[in-house]
């Protein structure tokens, strides 16, 4: 199955408005003059400069999303944020589990796993993210970790279409260290085969998977020709336009 590769860019707490709005200018400005793209880009902006970032790209190819939601739809959650409320503001993704919110936010596979519920059920599609810490690594737990990860926080609902997974080693985010292709590879088939034994083959095959963990322009060619690699979830590196287009530019 072909599966259109997805580049997104996690901005993390990174911006002020005229920062964003100019990021996300560039960023469609490449787009557009770039014509047909072979590949997909999203942007994942901090709250406050969703609006005027939706704003901003009216019209273009470019997506946008958030980097989190609650686990509910409304309430006595003082400070939170609904994926109804983010797909009310022009957002089509969220991104649901990254290792940031996993370890300085204590959640754990079932709140990722609720998150994503009703993020897809409002309508937006999801990147959820999983991968091992260093420990994790060190005492062989990579395959153990991820797939439970898998068995945890993607709902039955998943699908090719609303969902999206990032493979991120907590070990590799923003340290400019990477497992290298071959392991890479590997733990993409263990994610598809895992995501093939919850949700069926043909989900499996076309749920766009993406590598992150300090990718760049140098890397990104290698990374993303690998057969299970589908995109990248990119921090660092997406926050500058040309360092973000050059990843794309080595799409595939
Ligand atoms: P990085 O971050 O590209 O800066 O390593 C990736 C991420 O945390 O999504």
């Amino acid at each position: 199955m072909s599966r259109r590769t997805l580049i997104v860019g996690n901005w993390k707490m990174n911006g002020m408005n005229v920062d964003g709005i100019a990021l996300a200018k560039g960023v469609a400005d490449k787009i557009k003059a770039a014509g047909d793209t072979s590949f997909d880009m999203l942007i994942c902006p901090p709250y406050t400069l969703i609006s005027s970032v939706v704003a901003t790209l009216s019209g273009s190819a470019l997506s946008v999303g958030a980097q989190d939601c609650h686990t509910e739809e409304n309430g006595p959650y003082t400070g939170d944020i609904s994926a109804s409320m983010l797909k009310d503001m022009g957002c089509s993704f969220v991104i649901v589990g990254h290792s940031e919110r996993r370890s300085k936010h204590d959640e754990n596979n079932a709140q990722v796993l609720s998150k994503a519920k009703i993020a897809n059920s409002v309508g937006l599609n999801t990147v959820i993210c999983i991968g091992e810490t260093e420990t994790e690594r060190d005492t062989s737990d990579t395959i153990n970790v991820v797939k439970a990860q898998i068995t945890g926080s993607v709902p039955v609902s998943a699908t090719a279409k609303n969902t999206v997974v990032a493979y991120e080693p907590v070990w590799a985010i923003g340290t400019g260290r990477t497992p290298t292709n071959d392991e890479v590879q590997k733990i993409h088939e263990v994610i598809r085969s895992q995501l093939a034994f919850k949700l069926g083959v043909d989900t499996a095959n076309g749920i766009r998977l993406l590598y992150g963990g300090s990718m760049n322009a140098e890397n990104a060619k290698d990374l993303l020709s690998l057969p299970d690699v589908d995109g990248g979830l990119i921090g660092g590196a997406s926050l500058k336009v040309n360092d973000f287009w050059t990843i794309g530019e080595c799409c595939p």
